[in-house]
């Protein structure tokens, strides 16, 4: 086996550590250069980046229980309105106080707003200081109708006061407060729900954590900047969970529309639900099914964008592709190896200095980087870059700095967060001391518009990449306050240093590279720990001071009047981050808005706000077409705006698997456009990984390939066998094009997820819950990958197997003998992905190009699976792919039963390319004719599958110009 194919690159890699500033060493000399020379610069002082260690109250045996010290609320004044009913809710006794201030008198508003959504919302009755998430943030949802007909029902105790959320139809308890008392205080809200057994819980995210939250989890949401830890707190936050019945069938939605911090406890009967800040506004979603509760939920906080069609061709992406040369050089191999590319991204290599709207004037010199952007182009291929959230302040005493327009422009415009005391936040990111655009001040909109679109005037993106935006800043408090004279700072962790890692199993299935590899890192992972510690040296010895601009702690909240102790509230969540400090390696939850709004209420929204303004600067640059905006930190409607990745993986194949369940969770959370690092970010990853997990990613809705800086090269024509699986995949991806971009359609007008649980598919079988080693994409295509090392076969369950269903082998069109609730054993040597049809499915093809609008122009074809009835059905939309208002759209509705397939179009956009094929599978005995319309066709009967050839003559005017029949 050749294992380094493309030697050259790997080796670089390895011999040659690419510093953080993209030089490269060669025996102690630099041997290209950047405006920044790394000898001038200072490093992050350690201890600026220590918080005040917290104990997280759920690790707390001493902390207190408010299920047994609150007082608890009684329900008083009780009122009917047209649509609900109102009531006051007053204290009973004495305050407790326990982790804030008890308000005394709430007011209760339930309303039945749609037939299928009720709220309950609880606010104090003195809103003074209480944060209240804007309406044009996320869209407060309104009562719809009076007419309704809901199928829940809200029930009450009034004394010591709990509601109950009933389902009418089935007299089940679906939510319950009763028995528990509401705690209500200015930085602790908490209320508990029983729960029933047979059931299963999904959705509070983001987490990496299989697709089920299972008794034991305890889930904090608070938007952090760490590389995926498991059950940890990471950049996106989704307060919404989908509770599925099995007794009943039933699905129930249930979202918190609040950007609170919140931690909630999964027990083995119960939820406990907790916020630091906010109102009550809670939203019941009736379903019945989990699909119908996704989309009822998911048309709540906005349904998702139509992503460009091009956006579903192949990305690859990685940190040190530090040159234009770099760049064209990928490309190119790309095009050599004949591996379909459809665009190059940038990480922050690109940047001067690390600045975000730069470019370095060495490495990429704009008439040479313009060349390649329009060669790129030419070739009908993209480029994304990276934009980070944070803007470097320019060192005073350092002239050619002076005018870094990106920080003067802000700063003229006062759109950056400020301390408490009015002067300028000035936080730590990845270029030295930076400040963080303000998205709530007036003028943040023209201050983000004006720099990107100026920007795209030098570099012609297709589409950007926002990171860092939960947003991150690498010390604590404003730790740059009178220090930018130090400015550029260097992180004080070592950054790009060699992976040292490889994925479990390395050692035996890529023996030969295991060898070479382990002397080499033995003298590389020595040097590289020599030097980090040789950085670290002064500062990892000094005692450990919080910068936070608090740092006593106030048990009683008076730190900020009228919100309470807002750097160190009485509740520690348990965040990830080691100390637990809320503003370890984050802006911290004192750092203020110009709208008032502190961090500590809207520490969620960040990356959701800067998305919006970057939606909008990016139409701007190009009005009436689709942004392409892949983010990291999302919120509730982030969807209507933006894909996500699910940010710094590590290359194993523990990450390879949780990426399905975290696709799972990001679809429920309406943002269907999400894929992960394939072959996995941190650490190095190996041939046999890299070749499975391109073959996965591969059905992802974004595919796209990243890595770390100190990693070893990961491009799929680095081995030979991963070029190999990956073109066998990308074949499929490409051919099946119009089917992916359809179920981006559906997606966009129904909130349905691309990739699909088995749960969600067959939900009235418990016996495939929580199944998340397969998948579905959309309702017709099952996944069952390999997700662990030296293996030649994978095991595989396939619902309704013979009974209710019926599933063909994607390669060879065989019907497969599968049984229901069986474990199947498949073949699956590497370079191989078992991949099923589902019978009843008519998939659109076309013939694959290498770049997207090749694909596009090429004929089309359609394979028809019957199911066991002999029917089948599926559609096809199509557009230009590209327009944000689509004037011309075509549908085509596709439905085979009684030995004859009816093709329906309707619509006005044009589709020229003719129809080439039609392959039938499950046909039973071979048809003596086979008519197009009333012309007879060619076609070839195996393996009971009818191949129709030669349409291209019939269809002339275009595949879909007219209502056709084939008959067999
Ligand atoms: C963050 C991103 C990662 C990127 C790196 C450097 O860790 O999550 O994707 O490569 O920053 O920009």
């Amino acid at each position: 086996m050749i294992l380094f194919k493309y030697f050259p690159l790997l080796s670089l890699a390895l011999a040659l550590p690419v510093h953080f500033d993209g030089s490269v060493e060669s025996n102690g000399s630099t041997i290209s250069s950047t405006s920044t020379s790394p000898a001038a610069q200072f490093t992050l002082p350690n201890d600026l980046t220590i918080g005040v260690k917290q104990v997280p109250n759920i690790y707390n045996e001493s902390a207190i229980d408010a299920n047994q010290a609150a007082p608890g609320y009684d329900l008083l004044n009780i009122s009917l309105s047209d649509s609900g009913l109102s009531g006051l809710l007053k204290l009973r006794g004495e305050p407790k106080n326990i982790y804030g201030y008890d308000f005394d008198l709430l007011n209760l508003t339930v309303s039945y707003q749609s037939d299928e959504r009720l709220n309950v919302h609880i606010e104090p009755v003195n809103m003074t200081d209480v944060f209240v998430l804007p309406d044009f943030i996320v869209t407060r949802p309104e009562v719809e109708s009076l007419d309704l007909d809901s199928d829940l029902l809200f029930t009450y105790q009034a004394k010591q006061f709990g509601f109950s959320i009933v389902r009418k139809s089935t007299g089940e308890s679906l939510f319950s407060t009763i028995g528990n008392p509401l705690v209500y205080e200015n930085q602790f809200i908490q209320f508990n729900t029983s729960l029933p057994k047979n059931h299963v819980l999904s959705g509070l995210g983001e987490s990496i954590h299989g697709s089920l939250l299972t008794p034991g989890t305890n889930r904090t949401l608070f938007a952090e900047d760490i590389g995926d830890p498991i059950d940890g707190n990471i950049y996106g936050v989704h307060p919404v969970y989908f509770d599925q019945r099995y007794g009943s069938n039933t699905t129930h939605a249930v979202w918190w529309r609040t950007s609170a911090i919140q931690e909630i406890l999964i027990r083995n009967q119960s939820l406990t639900w907790r916020a630091l800040s906010g109102v009550v506004d809670l939203y019941f979603f009736s379903g019945p099914t989990p699909k119908v509760a996704i989309q009822q939920y998911v048309a709540t906080v906005g349904l998702p964008a139509l992503q460009p069609y091009w956006s579903l061709g192949y990305h690859q992406c990685r940190w040190g592709y530090n040159s234009t040369e770099r760049l064209q050089e990928v490309v190119q191999n790309f095009k050599d190896f004949d591996i379909p590319l459809e665009t190059i991204w940038s990480d922050i290599d690109y940047m001067d200095s690390l600045k975000d709207f730069t470019t370095d004037p060495y490495r990429f010199p704009l008439d040479k980087f313009q060349r390649f952007l329009n060669e790129l182009h030419n070739n009908d291929q993209h480029y994304v870059p990276i934009v980070d959230a944070a803007i470097y302040v320019p060192n005073p005493h350092n002239a050619t700095e002076a005018n870094y327009s990106s920080y003067v422009n802000g700063a003229k415009l006062n759109t950056f967060l400020r301390n408490p005391d009015n002067t300028t936040y000035i936080g730590a990111v990845w270029p030295g001391y930076t400040v963080f655009p303000d998205f709530f001040a007036e003028n943040a909109q023209t201050y983000w518009t004006g720099e990107i679109s100026k920007w795209h005037k030098d570099v012609s993106f297709d589409g950007l990449w926002m990171d860092m935006d939960e947003v991150s800043s690498f010390c604590v408090g404003s730790c740059g306050t009178g220090m930018i004279d130090k400015n550029p700072i260097a992180p004080n962790f070592a950054v790009g240093s060699p992976a040292g890692s490889y994925p479990v199993g390395f050692n035996v299935s890529n023996s030969t590279d295991y060898e070479i590899f382990s002397e080499s890192l033995a003298s590389v992972s020595s040097a590289a720990i020599a030097s980090a510690e040789a950085s670290a040296g002064t500062t990892l010895s000094s005692t450990a001071v919080a910068t936070s601009s608090s740092t006593s702690i106030d048990a009683k909240n008076t730190l900020m009047p009228g919100k309470g102790n807002i750097n160190y509230p009485p509740y520690a969540i348990n965040n990830v981050q080691g100390d637990h400090d809320l503003a370890t390696h984050a802006v911290s939850p004192n750092a203020t808005h110009q709208n008032g709004f502190i961090e500590y209420d809207v520490h969620n929204l960040y990356g959701h706000m800067q998305t919006n303004s970057t939606y909008n600067a990016i139409l701007d640059t190009n009005p009436g077409k689709r942004p392409f905006l892949i983010v990291r930190s999302t919120f509730p409607g982030s969807g209507k705006r933006v894909g996500h990745w699910g940010g710094d993986n590590t290359a194993d194949f523990a990450y390879m698997y949780f990426s399905i369940p975290q696709a799972f969770a990001i679809g429920s959370f309406g943002i269907p456009f999400f894929g992960v690092d394939v072959c996995g970010f941190n650490g190095n990853t190996d041939m046999e990984l890299c070749s499975r997990w391109m073959q996965l990613g591969s059905f992802f809705p974004f595919y796209r390939n990243h890595n770390y800086l100190g990693a070893i090269d990961q491009e799929p024509y680095v081995w030979e066998a991963v070029t190999s699986a990956t073109k066998t995949s990308m074949a499929i991806r490409y051919l099946l094009l119009p089917y992916y971009y359809t179920l981006l359609h559906e997606s966009h007008t129904t909130g349905l997820p691309f990739l699909r649980q088995f749960q969600w598919e067959f939900p009235e079988d418990s016996f495939y819950a929580g199944i998340d080693n397969q998948f579905f994409v959309g309702d017709s295509l099952l996944v069952t990958p390999v997700l662990e090392p030296n293996v030649s076969t994978v095991k595989g369950v396939f619902p309704g197997a013979n009974e209710s269903d019926v599933y063909y082998d994607f390669y060879t069109h065989e019907k497969q003998n599968f049984t229901n609730h069986k474990n199947h054993t498949l073949e699956a040597p590497l370079g191989h992905i078992p991949l099923h049809i589902r019978g009843g499915s008519i998939l659109p093809t076309q013939e694959p190009g290498y770049t997207v609008a090749e694909s596009r122009n090429n004929s089309f074809g359609l394979i028809v699976a019957l199911g066991l009835d002999g029917s089948a059905s599926g559609n096809l939309y199509l557009d230009d792919g590209e327009s944000l208002k689509v004037s011309e759209a075509t549908f085509v509705d596709f439905v085979a039963e009684n030995n004859t397939l009816t093709a329906a179009p309707r619509g006005n956009y044009a589709i020229e390319q003719a129809l080439a094929n039609i392959t039938i599978l499950g046909v039973d005995s071979e048809p003596s004719t086979v008519l197009f319309g009333n012309s007879s066709a060619k076609f070839q009967y195996t393996n009971s599958t009818v191949f129709i050839t030669g349409l291209e003559e019939l269809t002339g005017d275009g595949a879909f110009a007219d209502q056709f029949v084939v008959s067999w």
